[in-house]
């Protein structure tokens, strides 16, 4: 069903070109398309991969193995759509292909959205796993899934660790659960639910709606946190609307968004910190030599473009970590929907009509 509606929202697109469409292809020339599949997949060639599993709350257990390009390729032939995936590419190595057409200093790409993950340019020699040929570049392109990181060095809550077992993937993706717009807000509610039952923030009883998972949505939990009026109206209309708790008192709403503020703040430095490891990896957190390549982070996801308070730590981080010095030399930018644009390219690099 997924693929079929993938399948059918292509077929839309090709119905509403018109005649006239400047893009208009040659009779007898087949569509190509470049196919962004943000989810771990176990990578054959630039036009195939098998799904290794689910991550962000997806869950369709006969698709876990499958080539996603075969069944997207049925799908579209089942709806008559005559098109081929040229390129099968993740949204991190589609921001950094994209990215990088634009500006050949782009090293890295960061996708913090829905879930969160990385990819850079690595050295091939520095790949031990790869044992086919090298390319004529020396370099490759890792996409590290960074969201399934864990570690016995990164201290988890109970928070973390409820709303991890309660999840569709326990055990999987536990930085992601810490860092990404899918799980802020549930942190969020499960502190609320903890200091409602157990401090009455909210009053003798606790709210019912605080029980539900996932009813505090991130970019509620931003609204909230970025209130800047003086008794914080829009806390107070969102405690209401959404919990369905009246006339929260100023104090309470304070605490709110001081809640907001702490666990944003992890998030936030938690994903600088990953930068910089991806920095140190390549060689570019420190000036040895005086001098390192100028070197740009594309970064894209709604977190990093709406949310202004994670944005701004994240980035105040990396600058606290790597010094005024090599800031310099490091620049974040904003790389809006770079993912589909860069699969785009890659899909047109690797064209059957090349
Ligand atoms: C999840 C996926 C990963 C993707 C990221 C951002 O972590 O596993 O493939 O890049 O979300 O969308």
């Amino acid at each position: 069903a997924l693929f079929d509606f993938i399948a059918g929202e292509l077929a839309k697109f090709i119905a509403s070109e018109s005649e006239s469409d400047k893009f208009r292809l040659p009779p007898g020339r087949q569509r190509e398309l470049g196919f962004t599949f943000s989810f771990p997949v176990m990578q054959l060639s630039i036009d195939s991969g098998t799904l290794i599993r689910w991550t962000k709350g997806f869950s369709i257990d006969q698709m876990v193995g499958k080539d996603v390009v075969a069944e997207l390729t049925k799908a579209m032939d089942r709806q008559g759509v005559d098109m081929r995936v040229s390129a099968l590419v993740n949204d991190t190595v589609g921001t950094l292909a994209g990215g990088r057409y634009d500006d050949k200093d782009v090293a890295v790409a960061v996708i913090l959205g829905t879930g969160s993950n990385a990819a850079y340019v690595e050295r091939a020699q520095a790949i031990p796993k790869w044992h086919g040929p090298h390319p004529k570049s020396g370099e490759m392109v890792i996409n590290m899934e960074w969201g399934n990181f864990k570690s016995s060095h990164l201290p988890l809550t109970e928070y973390d660790n409820t709303l991890d077992a309660d999840s569709l993937n326990p055990g999987e993706q536990i930085f992601e659960k810490m860092i990404s717009g899918m799980y802020l807000g549930e942190i969020l509610r499960r502190i609320l639910y903890r200091m409602a039952s157990e401090a009455a923030l909210f009053g003798d009883t606790v709210p019912p709606k605080l029980k539900t998972q996932f009813v505090l949505r991130t970019h509620i939990m931003s609204a909230m946190h970025h209130d800047s009026s003086a008794d914080l109206k829009v806390v107070g209309d969102k405690l209401k609307e959404i919990l369905e708790i009246p006339n929260t008192s100023l104090a309470t709403r304070k605490t709110v968004v001081e809640i907001c503020n702490i666990i944003v703040t992890r998030g936030a430095r938690l994903a600088a910190a990953g930068i910089l490891g991806i920095l140190k990896k390549i060689g570019r957190d420190n000036l040895r030599d005086g001098e390192i390549p100028k070197t740009v982070i594309a970064m894209d996801g709604g977190l990093y473009e709406h949310y202004t308070e994670y944005r701004n730590c994240l980035e105040n981080t990396l600058n606290e970590l790597i010094g005024d010095k090599l800031a310099k030399h490091i620049k974040l930018i904003l790389s809006n929907d770079g993912s589909g644009i860069g699969a785009a390219l890659l899909a047109a690099c690797n064209s059957q009509y090349n």
